[in-house]
């Protein structure tokens, strides 16, 4: 999978960018505020639908523009070829793929899978488990087809056992959405273990060519505790359900940790391990989407040298070589870019201007 062009309009401090892109490594070298983050975003944009800054795109149209475009071209590891592009004025945000007249965001990630590595990437295993989540649901979504289905059919019968319960509405109509909410629940449940597992088999290579270190564990919670079932533990959970007024167990409330050395990840590793050790996870999703599905997801990389010396940049960018993806990744400058990368194609960026030397 990769981008041929990307052309942008009036996108935050980019008046025009039209550019032409390696299928393999891309770097984006310039200064504080040149606008190298805002051309990883105008990718992004255009494989999610959403901005990793806002969740207003509005806000990112130019100071004195009053729309911004995204457009790219895209060639698929199935020699598919599409056409993305998006235009977002201060009332509203238009998808546009190929000649669809209504492009959902569940049409682009489909399309366009991407990751994003930024500089704040180890909160995965730091924060809360809404971001672990985020991470595992990426891969179950484009690895397990009956993941999506089943998530959307689980989170609106959700939607409407959380209503009951706040309206104080009698137990039966909170507990008429259950059925549905455990039969969908388990197919999630099933659909994250079963990736897990691709994980649990893939990481620890990556892992020990990026810390030196394999000895992982991972704990996967469900989202309810107790051995017999989604069913039991929200029937047993009625009345606690009813006093907090949410439903307080299921698959929305999934986490998972990662341990090295049968210590949790974020007590253990320096922040530089944390970030490689994210990555590795971040990239074993890669390596997984390729087995399985014969796709590459093109990758972000935001500011990589951050944090890092030079053993651990030198690992992170054989790793990325190695994961033969289409890449783009920021410096702030050319010494800060690993010789292995040395040879990729470079683009300056300055005050919003995209140049190729
Ligand atoms: N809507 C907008 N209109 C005009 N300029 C904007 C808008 N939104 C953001 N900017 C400006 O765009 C500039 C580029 O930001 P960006 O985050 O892309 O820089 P960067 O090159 O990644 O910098 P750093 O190295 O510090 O991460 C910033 O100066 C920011 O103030
Ligand atoms: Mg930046």
């Amino acid at each position: 999978m990769q981008l041929d062009t990307l052309y942008v309009q009036n996108f935050r401090c980019i008046a025009t960018g039209d550019i032409s892109l390696s299928p393999q490594v891309n770097c984006i070298v310039g200064d504080n505020a040149s606008g190298k983050t805002t051309l990883l975003e105008a990718i992004y944009i255009l494989g999610r639908g959403e901005s990793f800054r806002q969740s207003r795109l509005s806000k990112a149209i130019r100071q004195q523009a009053d729309s911004f475009t995204l457009r790219t071209r895209l060639l698929g590891d199935h020699d598919s070829r599409h056409r993305i592009g998006a235009h977002v004025t201060r009332g509203s945000n238009r998808f546009k793929l190929d000649d669809q007249t209504e492009t959902r965001r569940f049409d682009l990630i489909s399309t366009l899978p991407l990751q994003h590595i930024d500089p704040n990437v180890h909160r995965l295993l730091e924060q809360g488990p809404k971001y672990r989540r985020h991470f595992l649901d990426w891969g179950v979504f484009h690895v397990e087809h009956a993941f999506f289905p089943a998530w959307r059919r689980y989170r609106r019968a959700l939607k409407q056992r959380n209503r009951a319960l706040r309206a104080h509405q009698p137990k039966h109509q909170v507990i008429a959405w259950d059925a549905e909410l455990v039969q969908q629940g388990e197919i999630i449940d099933a659909c994250r273990r079963q990736y897990l597992e691709h994980i649990k088999r893939r990481l620890p290579e990556s892992t020990r060519r990026l810390v030196g270190d394999d000895d992982l564990t991972f704990v996967y919670h469900p989202g309810w505790r107790g051995e017999q079932g989604f069913g039991h533990a929200l029937a047993n959970s009625l009345d606690q359900d009813i006093r907090a007024g949410f439903t307080q167990h299921g698959p929305h409330r999934a986490d998972m940790q990662v341990s090295v050395a049968s210590t949790q990840a974020r007590d253990w590793v320096s922040r530089g391990q944390q970030k490689l050790l994210t990555a590795a996870l971040l990239l074993a999703q890669a390596d997984i989407l390729h087995a399985k599905r014969g796709i590459r997801p093109i990758l972000l990389l935001d500011d990589m040298a951050a944090e890092l010396g030079h053993t651990y940049r030198k690992a992170l960018a054989s790793e990325v070589i190695r994961v033969g993806a289409q890449s783009f990744l920021t410096f702030l400058n050319r010494e800060s870019i690993p010789e292995l990368l040395a040879e990729s194609r470079m683009f300056h960026v300055e005050q919003g201007c995209v140049t190729t030397p």
